[in-house]
């Protein structure tokens, strides 16, 4: 038995011995499994796995739709960061802390071409009220080569009663990218209370190729722990990670969701703060890639299961044509090493097939050959260079090469992990050599491709375009990048946010001479403002 397959009745039954014997092996941060229940919550409060309903969250409406100065379609959205309420476990109303008030946020969605602007203003309480830090955020698009003034820099931040207003080009290929919160060394926090959203970009290409609208669904998982009074408990044991016993889909707990018998498209983001998930269909069937975090894959791949890191994004069909009426299909999760799993983690949610009727029967098919991409059709030979970063831990921190965001802090937000000049392709070789966790590792700005995982080919599931990677344990991944779009300061990091803020984050520049002016200055450039806007701005 490893650590991932511990849960407590299993560990009740088998008694301390093995309990002992199972620390020993796979807990890095050298508790007794025993020890650890996620929730404190009574037992007949918690809630209870495929008892509720499916829920899409909103999409939220413009509040304007022009034409920019440039002639290009201008949106502009508005959200506010506030207090809200959820029921997640039945009858008892949970604090949350979202854009909205919601956990999730609404899903912005627009077309490739539209430019957007999202003024986000901060009305949070001034502190936390169960978890004590100053309620400081910055707001980051990932997966958008967006301005670095307007990237969510995580010491650019805005404090309660301040707005900022960040402009996004919206330029790339359609894909699935997410919102959510990078404010310095409280976004594990404010992340797990429910700053976190997705966004979609929609283009031409994939309007012909995949399934919409209805069928276009997605798929934001989260897993959260109750203190005894109901709340969201936080523990992130020693900064190593978060582990909840409860698997939330869109904010509800293990949802069941009616389909019809067609195919349909799930956009399945992971916006758990440390759990990492590998989903499989209880039929045995397989689940087709079609997508990942930077859009449209070359070439769709059929996976029995996959491996889903925090802050990846993987758009998969699933075909329920094949399933008679009344049929139950499960999602599950078959974790991975070095998370720590509970009775019912190892169910994500629900499908029950019906036979209503189908009325959009296009892109009811499954594809084979997709688009293919710039980043796609790199070849190692136009590199310039390559870089060799570790991902480890040291004086009791996480750090990239030995430093830390403390040491970008201490040196005036100058130093540096790398310098690309403007329009330079790279290969970065990042290695994990611990087997006790494991690193998924967000560059900012760019898509990259994986050339190789420990010198083989890379993962099926991950021949597309990306901008986290899995660098599980005891891994070395080589990626490919052309540093482009903008210009400046971008942040890179592990995407398990207790790592994030403790303080395994650098960052890179690209075609900034070392101490020449920096008119995109990540946090001067643009900054916040006290907001004095009123109710409707
Ligand atoms: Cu999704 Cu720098 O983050
Ligand atoms: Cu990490």
């Amino acid at each position: 038995m490893t650590a991932r397959s511990v849960s407590r009745r299993s560990l009740f039954a088998l008694g301390g011995a093995a309990a002992i014997v199972t620390a020993g092996v796979g807990l890095p941060w050298g508790e007794d499994a025993q020890t650890k229940s996620a929730s404190k919550l009574a037992d007949k409060r918690m809630p209870r796995p495929y008892a509720q309903a499916f829920r899409r969250p909103p999409v939220l409406a413009p509040r304007t739709v022009t034409t920019g100065a440039d002639g290009a379609p201008l949106r502009t959205y508005s959200l506010t960061e506030r207090a809200g309420t959820a029921e997640i476990a039945p009858g008892i109303s949970t604090p949350v802390y979202g854009y909205n008030g919601s956990l999730p946020g609404p899903t912005v969605s627009l077309d490739a071409g539209t430019r957007s602007m999202l003024r986000v203003r901060n009305q949070l309480p001034a502190v936390h009220p169960s978890l004590g830090h100053d309620f400081h955020t910055s707001t980051h698009l990932h997966g958008s080569a967006s301005k670095p003034q307007y990237d969510g820099y995580a010491s650019d931040i805005t404090p309660p009663g301040y707005y900022k207003d960040y402009y996004y080009p919206n330029f790339q290929a359609a894909r699935t990218l997410w919102y959510h919160d990078h404010g310095v060394h409280y976004t594990a926090q404010n992340a797990y209370s429910g700053l976190a959203a997705q966004y979609h970009l929609h283009d031409e290409a994939e309007r012909a190729l995949l399934p919409q609208d209805e069928y276009d669904v997605p798929l934001t998982l989260s897993d959260v722990m109750f203190a005894a009074d109901g709340a969201l408990a936080y523990d992130d044991n020693s900064h190593s990670g978060l582990w909840g016993d409860v698997i939330l889909v869109n904010g509800v707990p293990w949802p069941v969701m009616k389909v019809k018998r067609r195919v349909y498209r799930f956009r399945v983001l992971n916006a758990s703060i440390s759990r990492s998930y590998r989903p499989q269909l209880s039929t045995g069937d397989p689940l087709t890639v079609v997508a990942t975090d930077g859009g449209l894959i070359p070439v769709a791949q059929q996976v029995l299961n996959y491996r889903h890191g925090n802050a990846e994004r993987y758009e998969i069909l699933i075909d329920f044509r094949r399933y008679k009426p009344g049929q139950r299909v499960e999602l599950r999760n078959l974790s991975n090493d070095n998370n720590r799993d509970y009775d019912h983690t190892g169910k994500i949610m629900a499908f029950d097939v019906t036979d209503e009727p189908i009325l959009d029967t296009s892109r009811n098919t499954i594809p084979t050959l997709l688009v293919s991409s710039p980043v796609m059709a790199l070849t190692a030979a136009q590199a310039k260079r390559t870089r060799k970063l570790r991902v480890e831990r040291g004086n009791g921190e996480w750090q990239i090469n030995g430093k830390t965001w403390r040491d970008v802090v201490d040196s005036g937000y100058q130093m540096v992990l790398a310098n690309p000049d403007y329009n330079d392709v790279e290969i970065w070789e990042i290695e994990n050599k611990s087997g006790g966790w494991f690193h998924p590792v967000h560059i900012h700005l760019v898509d990259f491709q994986i050339l190789s995982r420990n010198g083989k080919a890379p993962f099926a599931w991950e021949k597309g375009p990306k901008d986290v990677v899995y660098v599980g344990e005891n891994e070395a991944v080589r990626l490919i990048m052309r540093f482009e779009h903008q210009r400046g300061k971008y942040m890179i990091h592990c995407h398990n946010l207790p790592h994030e803020d403790h303080d395994m984050m650098q960052q890179f520049s690209v075609g900034l001479a070392a101490g020449a002016p920096d008119p995109d200055d990540p946090i001067n450039a643009d900054p916040c403002r006290p907001d004095a806007l009123g109710p409707d701005a």
